[in-house]
């Protein structure tokens, strides 16, 4: 054969040609795999950004890609079988949730969460804002504006961070109007992630941890875990002493029992019940507490991993900044990980979902009764001390279904503890109800205290005695007088902020 005839030389040759054709492949392979990866992040900055700029389009003039998913949040078209971007009134849908908030600013309005872009305009437009007429004036203290834009971190560097906290929430209007941004989660310098937030940074240090030792995907829930997350106003710092210094309750641990220990070692309360005089706890939105005890925090998946998917476009890949239900994108917030079809995914999600509020809906009207029999129990003339038990009850089952309520999303980022939460609720109110039907019997009352007609909304408005009228009227008041003035201001003050051009 003519092979065995080739001279030793020739299959050097061969050889050594081959080693140099594979060695120039794998260069060019690698050179291509790396142009991907420039590809993923390069980018030609047109202007210089500063760390406390708040203005999202001068980011995205940097950054278009993010910043136009990011505007996409505007979107209210999308509505999944309890959630979505779409402006829900949950107190039309549930008129329990007057009665379960009598007294507090929850029970005059309460809609579903939309999108990020409209954090401040929906903070503007509350009746639990009020109608204030100056700086000092209204319901809420200026700390409510902390988990609503890239102004905050501002301000607060201008005039540190308990000053911040300080007054009432008109205050700090016409310095706040720049909504939820880039500012919030991101480093200028290096768009690296970044916790702006003080309250999570000293929630870890409390706890002897360092934030600036987390890792990558941990940062990738943590800048979420500035804003959804459990929280309060803790007017007792020694060195901020009346101030409502914004304080997350993590001291115990973050499940229902530690947080609930903590408060009541401090006899905290949100609120006094206007029906029943219990002293209420206000569970704010602990989706981050609650998403740590699920299968997927276990197994190492993100917020980011599902709300804030990879996209392409054009061979370019990059993070979608509109971050919504992964209900409106399952190709990419659950596909890359699980084979199944969308209709399966989305039947698995509704499954957990229908399950838990079954029994979160009987929780519900459970605390409904409670909280009349203990009011009937006061018009009978109960003491002090006769309802001291009954009022803790009402207290530790109201905090167990909030909890589990206002965790958005936590039906399906962790089912099995919500459903425990909701089942230790059941009966912390089945037991408070035990007590009251004796107190009744004691106090010379027999038979049922009548459920109330609280069928719609404004039934159960007026049933708590709520003047809808005078609340609505302060607010359209509000809207057309010094609504406008804060945002003049805003305006003229902005305009002079300097943008440099990069050439
Ligand atoms: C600076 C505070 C803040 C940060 C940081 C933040 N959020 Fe939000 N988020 C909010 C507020 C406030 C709303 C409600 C806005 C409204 O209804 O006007 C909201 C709404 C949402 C909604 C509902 C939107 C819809 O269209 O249904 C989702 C989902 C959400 N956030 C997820 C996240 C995730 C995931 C992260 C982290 C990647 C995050 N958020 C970071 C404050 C924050
Ligand atoms: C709620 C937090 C949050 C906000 C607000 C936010 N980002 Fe991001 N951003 C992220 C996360 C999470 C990533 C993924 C980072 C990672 O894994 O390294 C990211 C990634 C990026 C990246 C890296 C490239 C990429 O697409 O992955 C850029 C650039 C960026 N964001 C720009 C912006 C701009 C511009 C804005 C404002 C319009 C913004 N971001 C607002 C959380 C946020
Ligand atoms: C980054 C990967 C990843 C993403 C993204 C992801 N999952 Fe998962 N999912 C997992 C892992 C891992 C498990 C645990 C199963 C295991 O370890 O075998 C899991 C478990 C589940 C389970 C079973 C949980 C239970 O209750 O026992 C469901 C249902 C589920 N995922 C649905 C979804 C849906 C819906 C989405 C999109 C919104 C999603 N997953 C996104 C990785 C992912
Ligand atoms: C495995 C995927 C997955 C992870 C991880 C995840 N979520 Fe979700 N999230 C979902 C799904 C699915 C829903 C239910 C959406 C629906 O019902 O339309 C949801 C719902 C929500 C909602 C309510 C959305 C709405 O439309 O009102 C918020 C807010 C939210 N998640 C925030 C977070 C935060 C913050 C984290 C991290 C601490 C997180 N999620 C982690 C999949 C995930």
């Amino acid at each position: 054969m003519s092979e065995q005839k080739r001279k030793p030389i020739v299959n050097w040759l061969i050889l050594i040609t081959t080693i140099v054709v594979v060695f120039l492949l794998g260069l060019l392979a690698s050179s291509i795999t790396q142009r991907k990866a420039e590809a993923v992040f390069a980018y030609t900055p047109t202007v210089k950004i500063n760390q406390e700029e708040p203005r999202n389009d001068v980011w995205g003039k940097n950054f278009p890609r993010e910043y136009q998913s990011y505007y996409e949040t505007e979107d209210t078209s999308f509505r999944s079988k309890y959630n979505g971007n779409a402006m829900i009134d949950m107190l039309e849908v549930d008129p329990r949730l007057v009665v379960l908030w009598a007294g507090y600013g929850f029970s005059k309005d309460y809609n579903q969460g939309r999108g990020h872009v409209y954090a401040v305009t929906d903070l503007h437009n509350s009746l639990r804002t009020g109608g204030p007429t100056g700086p000092d004036d209204g319901p809420m203290p200026s700390t409510c504006w902390t988990c609503k834009s890239p102004d905050v971190p501002r301000v607060m560097k201008r005039d540190g961070v308990a000053e911040f906290y300080k007054g009432k929430w008109a205050r700090l209007g016409p310095e706040i109007v720049n909504p939820i941004g880039c500012a919030d989660c991101h480093d200028a310098e290096t768009m690296n992630l970044r916790i702006s937030r003080p309250a999570l940074i000293e929630a870890f240090e409390r706890q002897g941890k360092d934030i600036n030792k987390v890792s990558h995907q941990e940062m990738r829930s943590l800048v979420c875990a500035q804003c959804h997350v459990e929280y309060y106003f803790d007017k007792k710092r020694p060195d901020a002493e009346g101030v409502p210094y914004l304080t997350f309750p993590w001291d115990k641990g973050m499940s229902v029992e530690a947080m609930e220990e903590y408060y009541d070692n401090k006899e905290f309360k949100d609120w006094t019940h206007k029906i029943s005089k219990a002293p209420m706890l206000k569970a704010q939105h602990p989706g981050y507490e609650v998403y740590l005890t699920g299968i997927h925090a276990e197994r190492g998946v993100s917020c980011a991993d599902c709300h804030m998917p990879y996209k392409s476009e054009g061979g370019v890949k990059f993070t979608d900044h509109k971050i919504q239900s992964p209900l409106n994108n399952i190709a990419n917030s659950c596909q890359v990980c699980h084979r199944q079809e969308a209709k399966t995914l989305i039947k698995n999600v509704y499954d957990r979902q229908d399950k838990i509020i079954e029994n979160r809906d009987k929780l519900e009207e459970l605390l409904v009764r409670a909280h009349v029999e203990a009011g009937k129990c006061w018009d009978l003339g109960a003491t002090e001390e006769q309802m001291k038990d009954i009022l803790m009850g009402i207290r530790h089952a109201q905090w167990r279904w909030d909890y589990a309520a206002a965790s958005h999303g936590g039906s399906f980022h962790s089912p099995v503890e919500i459903g425990r939460v909701i089942a230790t609720g059941i009966d912390i109110a089945q037991e408070t109800r035990i007590k009251l039907a004796r107190l009744l019997i004691n106090l010379g009352f027999e038979g049922e205290v009548p459920y109330p007609d609280i069928s719609t909304k404004e039934k159960a408005q007026k049933f708590i005695g709520l003047p809808m009228e005078k609340l609505e009227e302060e607010k359209a008041k509000f809207k057309q007088e010094l609504l406008p003035q804060w945002l003049k201001e805003a305006k003229e003050r902005e305009s002079k902020y300097k943008t440099e051009t990069i050439q």
